[in-house]
Parts: C-alpha cells; sequence; structure tokens
C-alpha cells in the first residue's frame, strides 16, 4: 500500500500543506525517499553535474550586528582582518589554475564609500588577471542601488543575499532591527540585485530558535513565487558569544537540523527543478561528509574555501566551523574521490550560471 508520502511525491505541484507534510517526516524510509525523489529530478534536470566555487572569505569586519552571527560588529574577542589584494589575487589564481572557473566573495557587511570601491577595484583586477575567464558572486550583503549596478558592471554577475527567514517576526527576533535594517529592506534589496542583472540568490538558516515548520514551509514558497535563481541555506549552528545563544535550550540536536536542512533542499529541488543549489559548509559543521549528503539530496554547488589558511579561524560565523587548517588541495581531492564515489562529475572550467536564469532569459 502506498504511504500518504508517496501520494504527495507524485503530485505535480506541491501545496503548502503537502510541504509541511514533506518536512515534517521523521521516518527515515520516508526521508530517504524524498531525497531519492530531489536528486533524481536533479539528475534529469542538470544531470551528473557538481558546478565548485572557489570561497574567498574576504573580510570579517562588519557593521552589523546580527544576533546569532560570530562575527557581528559587537564581538570584541575576534581579530579583525582584510584581505590584501594580493592574497585575494593569489586565492583567485589558485581557483582558477584549478579550473573551479568560478569564485564567491563573501565579506561582513559594510556600506562606506573605501569598502564599496576596494571590491570594485577588485572585480576589475579578477577579471584582468583571469582573462576575464572566472565567474564571479558576490555575498557582500544589503547596499545601494547605486553600488550594486556598479559591482555589476565591473564583472560580477551572482549575488547572494540570505533572507535568512521570511517569517518577519522571528526576523526581527534574530535582527537588531531599526528604520535602517529591517525586513522590508531586506526584500527591496533582492528586488534590486534582481533590476541590476544579477542571477539572484537567497537562502535562510534552518534550526533556528522558535523556527516552525510552517515557517520552513513559508521559505520555499517565497523563492518559488521569488522565482529565485540560486539558493544557499543550511543548518543554524549556536555561536557562543552571540545574544542568539540564550535560547541554545530551544534548539533541536545537531543532527535533526541536519536532516531538516537535507529535507529543505530535497523539498526545494522538487519545487524548482532547475536552480542552482549550494550544499553549504555548515552541513559539513555537524556531519563530515555534510556537503556531499547535501548533493545527494538535489544540490549541485559546493564552495571550497580559497582563503588562506591563516585567516579562516577568524570568519568564524559559528561553532565548529569546519575547514580551518585543511589546506585547498587536500579538500580538493577529497571532494573529487567523493563524488567519483556516487557517480557524479565537477564540471571543471565551467562557470555553472543557474539554468533557471538562463531559461528565463530566452
Ligand atoms: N549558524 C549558521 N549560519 C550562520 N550564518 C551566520 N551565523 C550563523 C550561524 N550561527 C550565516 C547567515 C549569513 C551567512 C554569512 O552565514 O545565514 O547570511
Amino acid at each position: 500500500m502506498k504511504t500518504p508520502f508517496h501520494k504527495i511525491l507524485s503530485n505535480k505541484r506541491l501545496n503548502k500543506e503537502n510541504i509541511v507534510k514533506l518536512l515534517s517526516a521523521t521516518d527515515s524510509i520516508e526521508r530517504e525517499n524524498i531525497r531519492q525523489k530531489a536528486y533524481s529530478i536533479k539528475r534529469k534536470h542538470l544531470s551528473k553535474t557538481v558546478y565548485l566555487r572557489g570561497l574567498i572569505e574576504y573580510s570579517n569586519i562588519c557593521s552589523r550586528n546580527c544576533l546569532y552571527c560570530g562575527v557581528r560588529a559587537g564581538n570584541i574577542d575576534i581579530n579583525r582582518y582584510q584581505l590584501p589584494d594580493k592574497e585575494v589575487l593569489e586565492a583567485v589564481d589558485y581557483a582558477w589554475k584549478n579550473k573551479f572557473a568560478s569564485i564567491v566573495i563573501q565579506s561582513g557587511e559594510r556600506n562606506d564609500k573605501e569598502f564599496i570601491a576596494k571590491i570594485d577595484n577588485l572585480l576589475k583586477k579578477i577579471k584582468q588577471n583571469t582573462n576575464n575567464e572566472i565567474g564571479i558572486t558576490l555575498s557582500c550583503g544589503e547596499q545601494s542601488e547605486e553600488t550594486y549596478r556598479r559591482w555589476f558592471e565591473s564583472g560580477a554577475h551572482r549575488y547572494l543575499l540570505r533572507i535568512e527567514t521570511t517569517n518577519e517576526v522571528l526576523f526581527n527576533k534574530i535582527h537588531p532591527v531599526n528604520t535602517e535594517i529591517n525586513f522590508s529592506k531586506r526584500l527591496k534589496s533582492l528586488e534590486l540585485i534582481r533590476k541590476s542583472g544579477y542571477q539572484t540568490g537567497t537562502g535562510v538558516m534552518i534550526g533556528l530558535p522558535f523556527q516552525t515548520i510552517d515557517d520552513l514551509a513559508e521559505d520555499l514558497m517565497f523563492f518559488k513565487s521569488f522565482d529565485i535563481d540560486m539558493v544557499g541555506m543550511g543548518p543554524y549552528i549556536e555561536c557562543d558569544n552571540t545574544p542568539l545563544s540564550i535560547y541554545n535550550n530551544l534548539l533541536q540536536p545537531l543532527n535533526e537540523r541536519f536532516e531538516l536542512s537535507l529535507l529543505m533542499i530535497s523539498v526545494l529541488r522538487i519545487l524548482m527543478k532547475d536552480i542552482n543549489i549550494a550544499s553549504s559548509t555548515a552541513l559539513q559543521a555537524i556531519h563530515p561528509m555534510g556537503r556531499e549528503k547535501g548533493l545527494l539530496a538535489g544540490a549541485n554547488i559546493i564552495m571550497p574555501n580559497v582563503t588562506p589558511l591563516k585567516y579562516r579561524a577568524d570568519y568564524l560565523l559559528y561553532k565548529d566551523k569546519p575547514g580551518i587548517s585543511e589546506k585547498c588541495d587536500s579538500v580538493k581531492s577529497r571532494l573529487e574521490n567523493n563524488i567519483k564515489l556516487f557517480d557524479e562529475n565537477i564540471a571543471y572550467g565551467l562557470w555553472g550560471d543557474s539554468k533557471h536564469f538562463s531559461c528565463k532569459k530566452k
């Protein structure tokens, strides 16, 4: 006899009730069925391909005070850094020579003129140094329309800005909200990013205190209704020296947040067949094969960290962040082996743009 899950999984469209039901799966066979369905969709629409993005954690200097984040402005216990240009270009060179074909520049958020000009200048240099060959995703927070445009014109073509949660009440609980920083502004920023021409990405944290399955279902429905091109989402992991850690007693066990994150990836893949979904580093913080498991749940992007080793311990967004001391070459060969093991191919030398974005443009 078919389980209700099988029936839902064979539906052409998923409504909110269906999504809630799938995300509520606790039985390991049911969860595996959902993952297999998502993975078969990924194979059908995006083939056996995994794209790599070299992740550069450019700076942990941040003007924001997000209550969950280890590099929040108010944290006085960390060394602040900004990579010198030379080291950024060396990291890019590593990615380029190893045919990663794309990089992501992630940074604490700053809106001052110096920072904006610095990123602009770096984008131009990166393009020059790689014969325009490397693809660039930016993840540098909320900026003005003018800045988004400027950076786009200088060579960035994808932008990731996580909404963190689409429940505005929860958003207000995890951010210090004021007239400058609020949920509507975050939404507006996503619209500006899209309007400036970027492939637009967003994402959420999964397993936050106070977050419900209903919230997560709404998050997935938001990605669909906003017609997003890329998603990067992962488990919330408590970080000791942050205000949100007073609610650690409300959290689900880490392995449950992990399972729920895989389910979120799978249900999103079922909802949005041809978008890019990143298998986040936070998955690997919980399970050594976390990112690989994310691929089998329906993700198609992995972002190996190419930041110089000496800075990594200072970009601690959360507890036990992985890859603090692992050299790029060893991560690369481990990923290659694991990915080969389950019969997927790394697409070396290809940008790996969102197929969803390209189809929309046509
Ligand atoms: N757990 C998981 N993800 C986190 N981020 C920040 N702090 C945490 C945490 N404690 C994520 C946020 C942010 C990205 C840079 O890192 O989603 O957008």
